[in-house]
């Protein structure tokens, strides 16, 4: 039985940790080649346990050069480009929003949003020469409904869902796909640093009752990946167990 990625070639961001360390793990075993990249140095973790199609990668997603760079190496390496989960990002601290320092602002938007952006600037041009690919953009339950102290990061979210749909408006009638996915409260590095009465506020929120596993969003991440998903662009998919229903 051959895997539903076999043959693809794949970069996934924010592959340390949480839903991207899990997206490799699971893109891997559906036999895609896989460019793990990381800016904390657990991307060499996860492409240990993800085996030999996995090549880590050391890199800021809010650098230009940085993310042209693994765009590179994985046509280099594997002679093309199918898919990138842009899927790194950080929270940023909580303030509210009169009281949000400017450089945090900056900080979470230049990952968070301006890290998409780069992802799909150098990643369309490779997919293009192919005759298309897939991206998938990691946006939030934030770019939905508000969460107050979370200035930054709820604009960037829906930075990164407006930006989902204009580029798949844009690379549509040339076989690019460009969804995102918006998860609820997952269990990862991410909420794990998160005070405690600020996560279990989320957890009581959310209409399943439990925090969501980071398998849960790698499994959509797939499915949108791959050819399966051939006629699905432009898309927002919740994962989030019910939180945004009500
Ligand atoms: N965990 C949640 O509840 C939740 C909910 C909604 C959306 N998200 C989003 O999911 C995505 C994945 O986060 P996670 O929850 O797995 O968190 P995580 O902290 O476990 O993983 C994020 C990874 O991104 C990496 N990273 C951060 N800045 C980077 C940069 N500049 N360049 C390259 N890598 C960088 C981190 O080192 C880390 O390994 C993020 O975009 C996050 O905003 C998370």
């Amino acid at each position: 039985m051959t895997g539903r990625l076999e043959g693809k070639v794949a970069i996934v961001t924010g592959a340390g940790s949480g839903m991207g360390a899990a997206m490799v793990r699971r893109f891997c075993a559906e036999g895609a080649r896989t460019i793990a990249v990381d800016v904390s140095g657990a991307q060499d973790d996860t492409a240990r346990d993800a085996g030999a199609n996995c090549v880590p990668v050391h890199a800021d997603v809010s650098v230009a050069v940085e993310v042209e760079s693994f765009v590179r190496l994985a046509v280099d390496r594997f002679g093309k480009l199918d898919i990138i989960c842009n899927n790194a990002g950080i929270q940023g601290p909580l303030g509210l929003t009169a009281d949000y320092a400017e450089e945090d602002w900056d900080r979470v938007i230049a990952v968070n949003l301006k890290g998409v952006f780069l992802g799909m600037k150098y990643a369309i041009p490779e997919m293009l020469k192919i005759g298309g690919g897939s991206i998938v953009n990691t946006s939030s339950m934030a770019a939905l409904v508000a969460f107050p102290t979370l200035p930054a990061y709820s604009a960037s979210k829906g930075g990164v869902s407006c930006l989902t749909r204009l580029t798949a408006a844009e690379y549509a009638s040339q076989n690019v796909r460009v969804n995102a996915i918006l998860p609820g409260a997952i269990d990862t590095g991410m909420t794990r640093g998160m005070p405690k009465e600020y996560l279990q506020g989320a957890i009581d929120a959310t209409l399943m009752g439990r925090i969501g596993r980071p398998e849960e969003i790698a499994n959509l991440a797939l499915f949108l990946a791959s050819d399966e998903a051939s006629f699905i662009t432009g898309t927002e998919t919740q994962v989030d167990g019910g939180y945004t229903l009500v």
